[in-house]
């Protein structure tokens, strides 16, 4: 089409996006780093389901539970329906949840509608309003205000620009937008968490974070949805090589430095997956592309019985576990194997 404007070409992304994440997930993978880490069974360590607390504390606001709906989308049609659909489930659950990314409701008002049913069919949970690394502070502020978020999500996402013929390419100046956004949100009093969307942050990207008072980050790593594999979907000039570009959300943590609070994503597709992440340090954990399918079908119910499932399954986890509460699943013991121990002998010596 010779007419299409800037905010049609990033709906026709947006709703691409939700077409190729869902067929990914069928996609089968032939390693998981989740696989590498294993629970040492120990078949007199349960305790009582009945006293598994599966609470947590994100940014001083405790959440019911440590499972999370990450950051998909909002701007079109398909997305409405979506959101519509996770804000319902999420308000039955209890579950917090993060919107996609606001840049087109900033930038195209009459779209902000498919976004703000993430509070208005959820007026009591916690959300996370989200936009990009390169926007300026008064957009941050706009896209908070937008859904009254508890938090914001700020997204670092290179590798997926770059395989957009139209992202960004600039960079360079992220860290020092970041930085000047940081201080903002402080002053402002609005809790901030950068997150990947799919490969992983490094040990030296989460100091680099730290030192510019990030204090909240979500790994999210590769094994999951995956952008470049989407990219390659939309357009023949395919980015087939980057398919296994990135760090999963299991050696981001492993070799994370010392971080206020750490959330993790990237890849996870079962409670088992889930409890993995919290026993290696992350706070709460988040999902995406596996809940799509369900929110796609714009019935609430049935994302309310996957949420649940999921959340009593990981509550049986706890208990086999040994794990009281959140926090004592960190002392589980861990066993790590294949690659995911030979990434951490890697970096050891570094
Ligand atoms: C995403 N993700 C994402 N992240 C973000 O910060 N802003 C965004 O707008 C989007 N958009 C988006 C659309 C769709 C359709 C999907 C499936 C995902 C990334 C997401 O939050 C998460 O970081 C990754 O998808 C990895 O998690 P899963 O999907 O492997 O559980």
């Amino acid at each position: 089409m010779e007419n299409v404007t800037n905010v049609s070409l990033a709906q026709n992304r947006k709703d691409d996006h939700i077409r190729f994440a869902i067929e990914q997930q069928g996609s089968a993978q032939t390693h998981r780093d989740f696989d590498d880490v294993e629970f040492l069974h120990h078949a007199l360590g349960g305790v009582n389901l009945e006293q598994v607390r599966l609470q947590t504390m994100v940014a001083d606001i405790e959440w019911q539970h440590p499972l999370y709906i990450n950051a998909m989308t909002g701007g079109t049609a398909a997305a409405l329906q979506i959101n519509s659909a996770l804000a319902r489930a999420a308000a039955a659950t209890g579950t917090a949840l993060a919107a996609g990314s606001l840049g087109v409701a900033l930038d195209q008002p009459e779209t902000a509608v498919s976004f703000k049913v993430l509070r208005e069919l959820n007026p009591e949970g916690f959300v996370f309003a989200n936009i990009g690394a390169g926007r300026s502070v008064s957009d941050a502020l706009r896209a908070v205000e937008l859904l009254q978020a508890n938090a914001l999500q700020i997204h670092i996402n290179t590798v997926q620009e770059t395989v957009m013929p139209e992202g960004d390419r600039d960079f360079g100046e992220w860290i020092d937008n970041l930085a000047n956004l940081a201080s903002a949100l402080e002053r402002d009093g609005v809790p901030l968490v950068v997150k990947e969307v799919g490969f992983g942050l490094s040990r030296k990207t989460l100091k680099l974070l730290s030192e510019i008072g990030v204090k909240i980050a979500d790994v999210s790593g590769k094994g999951g949805t995956n952008f470049a594999q989407i990219e390659a979907e939309r357009r023949s000039d395919s980015y087939h090589y980057l398919n296994s570009f990135g760090q999963s959300a299991v050696v981001s943590l492993l070799d994370a430095p010392e971080f206020p609070e750490l959330l993790a994503s990237g890849g996870v597709k079962s409670p088992l997956d889930a409890v993995k992440l919290l026993a290696l340090g992350a706070r709460a954990v988040g999902v995406a592309g596996a809940f799509l399918p369900a929110a796609a079908t714009g019935d609430h119910e049935k994302v309310v019985e996957q949420l649940k499932w999921w959340v009593s399954r990981m509550r049986e986890l706890y208990a086999l576990l040994g794990a009281a509460n959140t926090s004592q699943l960190t002392s589980t013991d861990v066993l790590l194997r294949g690659r995911v121990r030979e990434y951490c002998q890697l970096r050891a010596i570094d």
